[in-house]
Formats: C-alpha cells, structure tokens, sequence
C-alpha cells in the first residue's frame, strides 16, 4: 500500500516539538514515509542567516526550540505550497490568528485525499458566529480534520518528560488510530474521543483561565484562590462548549486536553507567565509589550481568545452567564484593574 507523507504548517515552540514527535514515528513505522516537511515562517536572524538553513543545517530550530534536535528527516522549507505538495497527513500548528491567512494561501493547493489534524488553541469570530480552527481548516480546504490537545508544555515534551493527549474525531475512527500511532511515543501517550468540539473547546478555552491564574500570581493571592479561579473556570468552560455545541460530553472535560490542560498551563503556560507580570506592574504595561519581552516571538493565545469569547458572548446575550472570561477581557484591555479578577469572578460584572 502507498505510504503517507507528512508535512507540518507551522514550526514554533510546539511545531517543532510536534515534529521530533513525528520524525521519530516515521523512522520507525513502515506506513509512513520517513521524510517529514515542516513549513517554516521565514526570517531572518540576528547573526543574518535564514532560520530555515539554520535548521536544515543543524537540525535544531534555534530560536523557538534550541538545544534540542528536531531529528535528521526533518526538512524545513520556506515555502508554503512546496511543502504541502505531497502530504496526504498535515498537522497545523501555528498561533491561532495566523490560520485564516495561511488557509487562504493552501485553497486548491493540497492533496484531494488529505487527512489533517489541528494541534491550534483558539477560534475565530465570524459575523455568522464562532469558528473552531479545525472547522476553518475542514471548510477552507475541504478536508476532514481531527484535533490534538493536551497538558503539554512544548519545552516538557522536547526533553522527553512523560504527558499525555487527546485526539478529538469525529466520524472516522481508523483515521483518528492514523493520527493516534502517528504521535505515540513512550512518553507522550494518546488516545482518541469522539468529540472533536469539547477536545477543541477545552484546549482553547483553558487559555483565558491560565490569564486570570496570572493574575492571581502577579497578585499573590495564594493556591487557594488560584484553585478557586480554576474551577470557576472549568466550570464557564464546560458551560461555554455546551451552548455552543449540545454534543459535547461531560467526559471529555476529564481527558487530558480537559482538567488536565487547565491544571498545568495555569501552574506553568505562557499565558499564566505573561498575565502574572501585567497584574505585578498593575495593568500599566500592555500584553503585546510583556509578549515581545518575555517570550522572544513566541506568542500569547489567550489575550485574543478572551477578546474573541467576548464578543461571542456579547452577541449571544451570555455576558452576565460568563464572569469569569467577561473579566478577563475587561482586565486585558484595561477597563478594569487586575484585582477585579477576584471581585468579579463569581459575580456578575457591573461595569460604570
Ligand atoms: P509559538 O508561540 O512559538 O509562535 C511562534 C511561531 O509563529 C513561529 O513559528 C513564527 O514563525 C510564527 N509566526 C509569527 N508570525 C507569523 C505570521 N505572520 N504568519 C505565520 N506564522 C507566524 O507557536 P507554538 O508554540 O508552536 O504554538 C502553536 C499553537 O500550539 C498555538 O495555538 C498554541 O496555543 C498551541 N500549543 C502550544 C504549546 C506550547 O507549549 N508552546 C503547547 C500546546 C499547544
Ligand atoms: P501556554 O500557551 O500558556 O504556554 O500553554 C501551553 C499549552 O497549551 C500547554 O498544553
């Protein structure tokens, strides 16, 4: 049988870990070809060189993953439409915002037997309504699309500490086992659930809790109340994914994209990391100031998705149902200092 080639969109903290993951897969498994093409957003380094020879050459993706090698069947390339070319399996995974843009650029580019899987936390917001990522990706290029979540620190997975993932299916279980074997390795353990909605859902709305956990850092508040803000939490998470979508399951939210996702991203994500020095300098500094800063063209993903179930729920009539996100937005954007994350969380926002 004809063997499948593999090309990753997206090559940052957790694109290239998910292409160790991958490369080492491919090595070994006879259904897959051993080469695997990541796309690479080209730029160019301090030192002058482009990032894409730098990682062809040394195998290692020194600005978003350095110290680590990708694997030597890796092969990076620049060039949007020439790495997909050939792949019948294509993992997405770029910050969230940049989806719609790179959709665009691949309509009638891809393979017509394409499988593609989304390991993207966010949505976006439509005039129609809210758009998961897989659904963009399964719409604009008309491709069936699976989802993988996870408590899954990138920096954690690359030096080969234990975790574990959910891939979210709908429909086809063969194609979700593909993707399963396809990101198995002894120390990162997946498994599959037929709810590709609440296994997006949950990666992407833990992002917004993780901001309002910062907070709670940034103001040395306690593990109590950071506890408390996880539940909370948790809870405006499952309320959220179940008004949206009514198949989504309660079982789901104890997968590890699910309770577990909340549990280390909140204990130690980007996103907690960023909202911890806003609230420390007392909302004076901007999240796309500390961003640049703190995590040298890595980026933010809850900001925007706290931005984007905002409007979401303004335009449902949900705000007073959702105080916990409605604050985050409020505090984000400056409307609210970051102690109202405490006032407000259990409340209904009153705003002047
Ligand atoms: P990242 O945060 O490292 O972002 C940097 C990447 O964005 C680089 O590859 C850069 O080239 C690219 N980029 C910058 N500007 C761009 C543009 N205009 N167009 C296209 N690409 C551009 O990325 P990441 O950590 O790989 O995250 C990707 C997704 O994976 C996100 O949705 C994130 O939530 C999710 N995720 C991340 C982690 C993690 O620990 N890093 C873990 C699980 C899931
Ligand atoms: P951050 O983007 O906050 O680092 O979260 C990473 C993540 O999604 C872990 O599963």
């Amino acid at each position: 049988p004809p063997k499948y080639k593999v090309t990753i969109v997206g090559s940052g903290n957790w694109g290239s870990v998910a292409s160790k993951l991958i490369a080492s897969n491919t090595l070994k498994l006879s259904s897959f070809h051993d080469e695997v093409k990541m796309w690479v957003f080209e730029e160019t380094l301090p030192s002058g060189e482009k990032l894409t020879d730098v990682i062809n050459q040394t195998n290692e993706n020194v600005k978003y993953l350095p110290g680590i090698k990708l694997g030597r069947n890796v092969v990076a390339d620049p060039d949007l439409e020439n790495a997909v070319r050939d792949a019948n399996m294509l993992v997405f995974v770029t910050p969230h915002q940049f989806m719609e843009g790179i959709c665009k650029k691949l309509i009638g580019k891809i393979r017509s037997d394409a499988q593609a899987i989304s390991l993207i936390k966010g949505m976006e917001v439509k005039k129609e309504g809210p758009c998961m990522i897989s659904t963009l990706i399964s719409q604009q290029l008309g491709v069936n699309c699976c989802v993988l979540m996870g408590a899954n620190i990138a920096n954690e997975i690359a030096v080969e500490k234990f975790s574990e993932a959910t891939v979210g299916f709908r429909g086809n279980r063969e194609i979700a086992e593909n993707w399963v074997q396809l990101f198995s390795t002894p120390y990162f353990m997946v498994s599959a659930c037929q709810d590709v909605e609440g296994v997006e859902l949950c990666g992407t709305l833990k992002n917004i809790v993780a901001i309002a956990a910062g907070f709670v850092d940034g103001l040395d508040m306690g593990n109590n109340t950071k506890a408390a803000i996880m539940r909370i939490g948790l809870r405006e998470m499952k309320a959220f994914s179940k008004l949206l979508f009514s198949s989504v399951k309660d079982s789901t939210f104890f997968e590890s994209c699910g309770v577990a996702d909340l549990i280390t991203t909140c204990l130690g994500g980007r996103n907690r990391k960023c909202a911890e020095a806003f609230a420390k300098n007392g909302g004076k500094r901007s999240f796309d100031e500390l961003e640049a800063e703190m995590l040298q063209g890595q980026k933010l993903q809850g900001v925007s998705t706290a931005k984007e179930v905002y409007e979401v729920l303004k335009h449902k009539g949900w705000l007073e149902m959702f105080p916990l996100f409605t604050t985050v937005h409020e505090i984000c954007t400056g409307r609210l200092p970051p102690t109202a994350i405490v006032e407000y969380s259990e409340h209904a926002p009153k705003f002047p």
